[in-house]
């Protein structure tokens, strides 16, 4: 668990910037809460886990900056619509009697420190989904970098290599963020886990040829029936291991969980500007012109998932969380 991904330091939040990485190591010090809503929006900061932590880090600049507490509350709330842990971590603050520096910066630290808590348990969890000598598939980055440290998914991964049970994990590019070549691959290199990056395309014909085990999936949104929101591509995923008969597994803590919700049909799904898709590193590679849909999510129906690990337990069809 060496990387990190965001600290609270001297009064100011430390960010990890995940848009230059694995280029460049470099830390972003905010010390206003606008600063934490762009981080947000922009994605230097990302990871549904992450991003609740820093939004609410953000809170504790805002009553620190003496801004008003409500219209922080809600342009942090508008950065990003699709990771319910954002709005969760944002209510858990915004519920608290005291709103004093002191008290918002003490419980935005306790959902950083119980996140990791979560992970570690949710991970031992899902290991025991593990097979000995598990060829894992997974998709974007759910690491210590998308959360306050192990991870869902790859935390899962993480725990089960340990345990000596992953020979191989399959990590998907993701694009357009690429969230999985640039992100996930980088946690992989430092954990010494055998991998191999793949193109998005390439997930089908892997499983086909029998050389997955098991798919691993983190999550941004989970409604009360166990449809999924998560990065555009896994419901693809999903899909095509129901066809080859691979267990299709999503790991997120239960800050991920929106009960509020009975289907996905409810879940908002991010647009992203089309740069991202007809740009890569500011190089343009589309035509002018080209007209673009770039949905950041999809949703997975619940029926394709295999199982849900949250922190207490693996729970199956029907889902009752
Ligand atoms: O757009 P991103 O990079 O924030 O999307 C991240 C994902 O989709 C992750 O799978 C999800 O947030 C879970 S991270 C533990």
């Amino acid at each position: 668990m060496a990387v990190k991904a965001l600290e609270w330091k001297d009064g100011a939040l430390m960010l990890l910037d995940q848009r230059v990485l694995p280029g460049r190591v470099s830390w972003l010090r905010l010390t206003i809460w606008e600063e934490v809503r762009d981080a947000i929006r922009d994605m230097a900061v990302r990871g549904a886990p992450a991003i609740g932590v820093a939004a609410a880090y953000g809170l504790a600049l805002a009553v620190q900056q003496g801004s008003n507490f409500e219209a922080a509350r809600a342009e942090l709330a508008a950065s990003r619509p699709t990771a319910v842990n954002l709005f969760w971590a944002l209510d858990r603050i915004a519920s608290l009697s005291d709103l004093s520096f002191d008290r918002v910066l003490a419980e935005a630290q306790a959902i950083e420190r119980e996140d990791v808590e979560m992970n570690l348990a949710l991970a031992a969890h899902g290991a025991t989904l593990v097979a000995f000598g598990a060829r894992v598939m997974t998709v974007c980055n759910t690491g210590s970098l998308a959360t306050a440290g192990h991870g869902t998914a790859l935390g899962i991964i993480r725990t089960a290599f340990a345990q000596g049970l992953v020979s191989l994990v399959y990590s998907c590019e993701t694009r357009p963020r690429q969230q999985g070549l640039r992100l996930t691959a980088w946690e992989l290199i430092q954990d010494e886990i055998p991998f191999r990056s793949i193109a998005d395309g390439a997930a089908a014909s892997l499983m086909h040829a029998g050389s997955v085990d098991l798919i691993v999936v983190g999550a941004d949104r989970i409604a009360r029936n166990g449809d999924t929101a998560n990065k555009i591509g896994t419901y693809m995923l999903a899909v095509c291991a129901k066809h080859h008969g691979i267990p299709f597994v999503v790991a997120a803590p239960s800050s991920t969980l929106d009960l509020t919700i009975a289907t996905g049909a409810d879940i908002p799904i991010e647009e992203r500007d089309a740069s991202e898709l007809t740009e890569i590193e500011g190089v343009r590679i589309a035509p002018e012109g080209c007209p673009v849909f770039n949905p950041a999510f999809d949703v997975t129906p619940g029926e394709l998932i295999t199982a849900i690990v949250t922190e207490r337990g693996v729970n199956r069809a029907p889902y009752e969380f």
